[in-house]
């Protein structure tokens, strides 16, 4: 815990939307009156009908949230539509390509027509209103297009993260019974293609086993590359265009329809539709990235995350889009062609706001100063991050080698469930600790318990929870209620569960410590033990697995597995190597594993509970204090698995 605080700045604090005064103000509002305060601040968005009625939520019983219930709006036309009169011309967004050399600019008045031209194209192949749409795409601007013309026509959005292996994907399409599905011929990441459509067509046939047909692929044409091609339900996007009008009026949806459906991994079983509507989630998003970000308008703004994430729709599409902002889209990746390339495209754009994730931060810190010293960063106003605890040393470096001491390093707590920031500083308004989400945005009303449920009060260590709703809260898990009432209010009744363990020290400044559940944060991204293990099981020569996280320098945590094999099979080089190819086709290159240690058993309790707590410390290689270990079945499996471990210092 680093006990520096770095005070609001005056230049921060003269142009900043919120000061220090305004933030106790609306703050106390926010929770003292929900209605009232959300009832002012859902405005920010154009309703075709108004609300009369804000709030009507309940964390109890059957749990149903529900904002601005009777008001009617459409996201496409808010993100795009209304800002046509006085800033068509404006940029919306920069797409920078992999290659530096490549780039483009779209304004608003093309983002209209390219948007109304795909929504024609989806509904001249019968996507109706409730349709369920799998966008698997790279960082190309058609990404936001698919979204933003399935939010125009009123069908619901998964974006699945284009990392994904065919199998995962598969498995999205599947649960969400979706038959549409859009695509591209090829990413390219660092000069690499991705074979999107290959991967699409084999995930199709995975899920027709399953029973779920997809009937129609829109592809985009990005590289060019040889793909396979089924007459009659694959499309090429670049000639649908053209046969459709540049016209289509959005639908009038209701606040509460569906606006996307976003997968994220729990502890338990396969991952979660995340369910998220129109009217709450928009203001929502809107109005964290116009404060938090202090969005003024002709800000150049680049979040570097991927559309895949809750990050990239909140605040790469919906949020900046709402705020007729420009919002930057990098196709690429942080270390090509060299490792200076993030401040290049800094430089390039006159980026004044840059978010991105602790993980990339320490990468690149450990690639010298150099390739950030070489570039002049002058327009940068403001930097964020996002995705995971930001350790102290990489704060400093963020603040002092790239910020230049000048930029206030803005540390958002949310999760693809809650919609947007939601313990996080308003630069004009929160003196910064390194490492601290600082403070509770409007409406959010955070609250520590130990494990027993008890309330903590004042500086305390315990774990976290919300205890009241705001707008851009999730629903509903996809098709199953009872699942998104016992993930997240049966742990603590009445209560929203975040999963996260955090701190609140002395001056009421939140510190989250990380997931006090079976997640694991690799690189930022989420990812569930049991979805590791069952993949490794899936291996024929896999008997039994069990998968914790490490401390890891760069990822944050890394991926350590125990892997038990069938009767008379050896461990080996070789077959690591074969599991770790395993689990990257299962998953995604996203879930390999790090370490993989072969273990003849793995200590159970009697009940036959493997107790993780062991195998945890064991990966940490911190096994002196493995705690009581007098309830296990076979004591002398742990003799074995110390003897063996990976992680040796
Ligand atoms: C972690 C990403 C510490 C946390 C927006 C959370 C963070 C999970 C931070 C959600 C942060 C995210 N400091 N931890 N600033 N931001 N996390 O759903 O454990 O991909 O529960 O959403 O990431 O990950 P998700």
């Amino acid at each position: 815990m680093s006990e520096k605080i770095y005070p609001v700045t005056k230049p921060v604090k003269a142009r900043a939307l919120i000061d220090k005064e305004k933030y106790l103000k609306w703050y106390e509002e926010s929770v003292e009156n929900p209605d009232k305060f959300w009832g002012k601040h859902g405005r920010r968005i154009d309703w075709f009908k108004p609300y009369t009625k804000v709030k009507n939520t309940s964390f109890t019983g059957k749990v149903s949230i529900k904002w601005f219930e009777d008001g009617q709006t459409n996201v496409s036309y808010n993100c795009i539509d209304r800002h046509l009169k006085t800033n068509g011309d404006q940029v919306a967004i920069i797409w920078e390509g992999d290659n530096p050399y490549i780039d483009k600019k779209v304004t608003y008045n093309e983002l209209y027509e390219h948007v109304c031209r795909m929504a024609n194209v989806l509904k001249k192949h019968g996507v109706k209103k409730g349709d369920r749409v799998t966008i698997y795409m790279p960082m190309i601007p058609e990404a936001a297009y698919a979204m933003l013309a399935c939010a125009r026509i009123g069908a619901v959005h998964s974006v699945v993260f284009g990392g994904f292996s065919p199998e995962a994907l598969a498995g999205r399409i599947v649960d969400c019974e979706s038959t549409f599905v859009i695509t591209c011929d090829e990413g390219l990441r660092g000069g690499k293609p991705v074979p999107l459509k290959d991967n699409t067509d084999t995930a199709i046939h995975i899920a027709a086993r399953q029973h779920v047909n997809v009937s129609k692929v829109l592809v985009v044409r990005r590289t060019g590359g040889k793909t396979g091609w089924a007459p009659g339900r694959d499309l090429w996007y670049h000639q649908e265009m053209a046969t459709v009008k540049a016209e289509c009026p959005p639908v009038k949806m209701k606040a509460e329809d569906p606006l996307f459906i976003l997968y994220t991994s729990g502890s338990t079983g396969k991952p979660k539709g995340v369910l998220h509507t129109t009217g709450g989630y928009l203001v929502y998003a809107a109005m964290t990235h116009e404060y938090v970000f202090d969005y003024h308008h002709g800000d150049v703004y680049w979040c570097t995350a991927d559309v895949g994430w809750v990050t990239g729709h909140s605040y790469i599409v919906y949020g900046p889009l709402a705020n007729c902002a420009t919002t930057l889209m990098f196709e690429g990746v942080p270390n090509f062609p060299d490792q200076g390339r993030f401040w290049e495209v800094i430089d390039k754009h006159k980026v004044n706001i840059f978010y991105t994730a602790p993980t990339a931060i320490r990468s690149l810190m450990g690639a010298g100063d150099d390739f950030v010293t070489r570039s002049s960063r002058s327009s940068l106003r403001l930097l964020g991050t996002v995705g995971e605890p930001i350790n102290p040393e990489a704060w400093e470096w963020y603040y002092n080698v790239v910020g230049d001491k000048r930029c206030p390093v803005i540390d958002t707590w949310w999760q693809t469930e809650t919609g947007g920031h939601m313990i996080t500083p308003l630069p004009g308004a929160t003196d910064l600790k390194p490492g601290s989400a600082t403070m509770p945005f409007f409406g959010v009303k955070p609250e520590l318990v130990d494990n027993e449920g008890k309330v903590l009060e004042g500086a305390a260590d315990g774990n976290l929870c919300i205890t009241d709703s705001w707008p851009g809260q999730m629903r509903t898990v996809y098709g199953d209620h009872e699942r998104f009432i016992q993930t997240y209010f049966s742990t603590y009744k009445g209560k929203y569960f975040t999963g996260d363990g955090c701190r609140r020290d002395a001056d009421g400044y939140y510190w989250i410590t990380g997931r006090v559940d079976d997640v694991l944060n690799v690189s930022g991204h989420r990812l569930g033990t049991a979805e590791v293990e069952s993949a490794l099981v899936s291996h024929n020569l896999v008997s039994e697995a069990a998968v914790v996280g490490y401390p890891h320098p760069i990822k944050g945590q890394g991926i350590y597995c125990y892997v038990t094999l069938m009767a008379g099979h050896e461990g080996s080089d070789t077959l690591r190597q074969e599991l770790v190819k395993h689990v990257r086709a299962e998953i995604g290159p996203i879930a390999a594993p790090d370490k993989i240690q072969f273990a003849p058993g793995l200590p159970k309790t009697r009940s036959g509970k493997i107790m993780r707590r062991i195998l945890r410390k064991i990966a940490e290689d911190d096994f002196g204090a493995l705690g009581d270990t007098s309830t296990l079945a076979d004591p002398a499996v742990v003799e074995d698995l110390i003897a063996n471990r990976q992680n040796k210092a």
